[in-house]
């Protein structure tokens, strides 16, 4: 825990653009003793019910899902991008078909019962408030559906309450 200290919301200095649609996030949960990440870039930061929250976008296929789904909380890692390869690797295979994170060569740490990644740059514990699974009928923009939901594979839309910000040195 010594790499780390906890700053609070109003300190992060980072760009959220930047931050989730360039430096790109690792989703990670554990459930039944077992964890699985996956590589986001899409979601967003932000204040909802008076808190400070984050909001990531899971696709129904997932592993990660249903980790996510069985646990009260998630992390959020960033990792410098010395780590670009490990983290293209955990968006490209699913947790069903290897032990990523043994193969990555990441190291698992925990806050509380929260796993994430020791090599993290920053680190976003949240606590799951609110989960909806996006509905067709409710895009505005239509070409949005066949631009991205050719699948019918539509997200499931997770708003997480921030409860701690860990940033290393
Ligand atoms: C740069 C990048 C960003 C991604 N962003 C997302 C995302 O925001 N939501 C999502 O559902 N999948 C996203 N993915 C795809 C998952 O990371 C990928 O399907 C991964 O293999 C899922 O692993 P899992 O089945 O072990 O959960 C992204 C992949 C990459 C490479």
């Amino acid at each position: 825990m010594s790499d780390f200290r906890e700053i609070s919301p109003a300190e992060l200095t980072d760009n959220p653009f930047t931050l989730i649609g360039q430096d790109w996030l690792l989703v990670t949960a554990a459930a039944e003793g077992r964890a699985n990440t996956m590589t986001a870039s899409w979601g967003g930061l932000g204040v909802l019910w008076s808190l400070p929250v984050a909001t990531i976008y899971l696709r129904p296929q997932r592993y990660t899902k249903e980790f996510v789904d069985k646990s009260a909380a998630f992390s959020l890692s960033v990792l410098d991008d010395s780590h670009r390869a490990t983290l293209s690797y955990l968006g490209a295979v699913s947790g069903r078909d290897e032990d990523k994170i043994k193969k990555s060569g990441l190291t698992i740490a925990h806050e509380g019962e929260v796993p994430y990644f020791k090599e993290s740059r920053l680190v976003l514990i949240c606590r799951k408030l609110y989960r909806q699974a996006m509905n067709p009928e409710n895009f505005v923009v239509p070409a949005l559906i066949n631009q991205w939901y050719s699948q019918e594979d539509y997200h499931t839309m997770y708003v997480g309450a921030i409860e701690k910000i860990l940033q290393r040195g």
